[in-house]
């Protein structure tokens, strides 16, 4: 094999001809190309690690709902950018024979719905909540992992807050799927950002660009204080910076089986 190697954070990465992107798990013996299979890559962080991973050279399966009411638009764009295109339903047994078959090396869990998308699914006669999306469908995609013989890391956009509650709860939801992933048996790493903000989101949501402004300039007032660690931990952040960050820590040794809270994630 003749291209470029390089180590990055701690793995040796090699590039051969066809440019194909080669992992050497622990530098000895272990020889395998990267595959990423991307959950809820049609939204605002999913489409900003597809892009940093086809940057990085690694093969993406970019998973999108088959029932997608944008599926021609994202099917075309994600092939633009070179990403296979997944459209596996949401369903134990097909998402397990799908994960077998592919046999990825890592796996980013990006999805989860918002309290307006819950009352739009109500409205259209389809029932959503945290419980169903966020935990039912990120542990259905561990779940169908857990016998994969790459033993993928599990990556999951998980949330500032993360804390215990009750079913209906988004931030007991995170909670419940960070705990199914600490006590399971593949790598994992959790990334607990704040907000993820920028100007070009699809939908316009003026609650969360106005907390993430709010919660800034408090920061920035606190940072000025001296209170920079809480400054760094807490500021927003856009989906480009945290899907670097996603990308750099889904290959790094030392961030296997780790909880990365936001201001590890810039
Ligand atoms: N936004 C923030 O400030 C923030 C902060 C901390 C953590 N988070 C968490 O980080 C993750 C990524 O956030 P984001 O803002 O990038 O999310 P987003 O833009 O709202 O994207 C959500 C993704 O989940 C999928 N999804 C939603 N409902 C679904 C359903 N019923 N069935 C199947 N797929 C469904 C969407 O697919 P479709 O395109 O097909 O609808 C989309 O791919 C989320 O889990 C979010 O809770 C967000």
């Amino acid at each position: 094999m003749s291209g470029c190697a390089v180590i990055v954070c701690g793995v040796f990465i090699s590039s051969d001809e066809t440019g194909a992107v080669w992992r050497y798990g622990n530098g000895v013996g272990e020889l395998k190309m990267s595959i990423a299979f991307v959950a809820g890559a049609t939204g605002y962080t999913g489409r900003a690690v597809v892009r940093s991973l086809i940057q990085a050279g690694i093969e993406v399966h970019a998973h999108l709902r088959p029932d997608s009411p944008r599926r021609a638009q994202w099917t075309a764009r994600f092939q633009e950018w070179g990403a296979h295109v997944d459209t596996t339903p949401w369903q134990p047994e097909a998402m397990k024979e799908r994960i077998t078959e592919l046999n990825p090396t890592v796996i980013f869990g990006c999805l989860g719905t918002t309290k307006k998308r819950i009352a739009k699914d109500a409205a259209e006669g389809r029932t959503s909540s945290y419980q169903i999306v966020d935990y039912g469908m990120t542990v259905m995609l561990y779940q169908a992992a857990e016998n994969c013989a790459a033993r993928p890391r599990f990556v999951y956009v998980s949330s500032a807050g993360s804390k215990p509650g009750g079913e209906g709860s988004y931030l007991g939801a995170r909670w419940a799927v960070e705990r199914v992933l600490c006590e399971g048996s593949l790598p994992y790493t959790i990334a607990r950002p704040c907000f993820i903000t920028g100007p070009d989101r699809d939908d316009d949501r003026p609650a969360e660009r106005l907390g993430a402004k709010i919660s800034d300039t408090m920061l920035a007032m606190l940072g000025v204080l001296g209170a920079k660690t809480l400054q760094e931990r807490y500021r927003s952040t856009t989906n480009t910076i945290l899907a670097a960050a996603l990308v750099r820590l889904a290959f790094a040794p030392e961030a296997a089986d780790q909880i990365i809270e936001s201001d590890g994630l810039r």
